[in-house]
């Protein structure tokens, strides 16, 4: 891999799409939010009528599916960019994303996107810096009180996020964990300008070493 990368992950609300959104604009780099993939694929199962559960079929589904997230998050040709963040698709995205024939469809597209950019991509998801780009130039681990991860969640509410928060660590498939050569920042009161100099000072250091 010829390109930078910085993989940030983290559990939901913790702050990983604005913060990754504003470290790839301070740096010129491109931004890959692959919950946003997750989630696209899941509305097309619901569209489709596929039963998520149904491994085989979602493992097919994903391995076809044309997925992007810039500009807008589209699945197959279709617009789903207000859909991702509905109710329906909170309750099935994880039983979507525990499914390793989707993982492997879904790491291979994330790989070959940020492959093809000429410029570093700022990755966010759950397993970016263990499992996706485990030689990533900076490895980031936010995290953030779930009072606080809730609050910014608002209308999905505290069970639904605990509830995920226990799919995505559990799950057999490439769990959400902290890599352990990971910085991990707690967001938690923090602004989201401070949050984002600490990453781009973290990387500064790096690169010039
Ligand atoms: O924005 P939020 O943190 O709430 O969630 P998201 O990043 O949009 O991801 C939605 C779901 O996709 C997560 O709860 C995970 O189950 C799954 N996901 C994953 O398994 N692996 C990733 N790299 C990204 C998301």
């Amino acid at each position: 891999m010829s390109q930078d990368i910085i993989a940030i992950d983290g559990p939901a609300g913790s702050g990983k799409s604005t913060v990754a959104r504003a470290v790839a604009q301070a740096l010129g780099w491109t931004f890959l939010d692959t919950g946003a993939m997750y989630r696209a694929l899941t509305c097309e199962a619901l569209h489709e009528g596929v039963d998520v559960h149904d491994q085989g079929a979602m493992g097919e589904l994903a391995a076809s599916a044309r997925i992007t997230t810039l500009p807008r998050v589209s699945v197959n040709g279709r617009d789903v960019e207000d859909e991702i963040r509905t109710e329906p698709v909170n309750v099935a995205v994880s039983v979507v994303a525990a499914n390793p024939l989707v993982r492997s469809s879904m790491v291979a597209r994330q790989r070959e996107l940020a492959g093809a950019q000429d410029v570093g991509t700022v990755v966010e998801g759950r397993d970016i810096s263990t499992v996706v780009f485990p030689n990533a130039t900076l490895k980031v681990y936010l995290t953030a009180t779930l009072e606080e991860r809730s609050r910014r969640r608002g209308e999905e509410g505290v069970e639904s996020v605990e509830r995920r928060d226990l799919a995505d660590t559990t799950r057999e498939a490439s769990p959400l964990r902290q890599a352990s050569d990971a910085l991990l920042v707690d967001t938690t009161g923090r602004r989201v300008e401070d949050v984002v100099e600490e990453i781009v000072e973290c990387l500064k250091n790096i690169t010039s070493n």
